[in-house]
């Protein structure tokens, strides 16, 4: 598939991006989701790409066009997106965790489309917790003892009680990856613009690094980071 033929710092890396809003089911016909547009995830795609590396792109919804020369994988929900990264994750020196996963889905998933009549009272949505993915790759990436680098997304708001950097540090050593992309996230920001503005977090501790510009630019950023922390892997 031209993999041999792909040069640049990445050649040769297998990385696993997964992208989009999961859409947990309510009945054949209705979900909950959320306003992730896969833009910030589909660039990380293309930077890897355009780095040399071979692009497994696990995609929830998109609002954009998946990564020309990615390996396309569609999903649905939470459920779908973990199955489908536990099963990619073996074979990758990179998983990149894009996707905005929901953290709650409806208990039951009704089998016919739920109707309004006048003769019951209206319907109750109970939700229960989805796993979290990016906490059970670690582990098991723990577990087989393989050389991986994991990278997580945060979407944080600072408040009385603490900054964003603090709640994000806090995500970070929680989630056990290697490094931690922060997103300032208020109104109007982040969710399918094409501006971003983002701080790396290393757990190594080392200073956090900022990126701005397009969600390309800040993909590349992304990117050149994942390349370092390699780089010092192997010496
Ligand atoms: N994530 C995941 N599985 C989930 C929820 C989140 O893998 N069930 C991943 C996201 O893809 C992201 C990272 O975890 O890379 C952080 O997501 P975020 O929503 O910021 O963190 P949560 O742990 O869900 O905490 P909260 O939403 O309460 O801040
Ligand atoms: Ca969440």
């Amino acid at each position: 598939d031209g993999a041999a033929l792909r040069s640049g710092p990445l050649a040769g890396r297998r990385i696993l991006v997964s992208a989009g809003g999961t859409r947990e089911p309510i009945d054949p016909v209705r979900f909950l989701g959320n306003r992730s547009s896969g833009k910030q995830g589909a660039a990380l795609a293309r930077a890897a790409l355009a780095a040399g590396a071979e692009v497994t792109f696990v995609a929830a919804h998109l609002d954009v066009a998946p990564p020309e020369g990615a390996d396309l994988v569609r999903v649905d929900s939470a459920l779908e997106l973990r199955d489908a990264m536990v099963e990619r994750a073996p074979d990758a020196d990179v998983i990149v965790m894009a996707a905005a996963v929901a953290d709650f889905r409806p208990a039951e998933q009704h089998a016919s489309k739920i109707k309004k009549r006048d003769d019951t009272a209206d319907p109750v949505i109970t939700l229960v917790r989805n796993p979290d993915i990016l906490a059970e790759l670690v582990q098991r990436r723990n577990a087989a003892g393989r050389p991986q680098l994991i990278v997580g997304f945060a979407a944080e708001t600072g408040d009385a009680g603490a900054s964003v950097l603090d709640y994000a540090r806090d995500k970070l050593e929680r989630k056990g990856c290697e490094l931690l992309v922060l997103n300032e996230v208020g109104t109007d920001r982040v969710f399918g613009r094409d501006e971003n503005s983002v701080t790396i977090l290393a757990r190594d501790g080392s200073e956090p690094e900022h990126a701005e510009g397009s969600k390309d630019e800040v993909a590349a950023a992304v990117i050149r980071r994942v390349t370092r922390e390699l780089e010092a892997q192997q010496t």
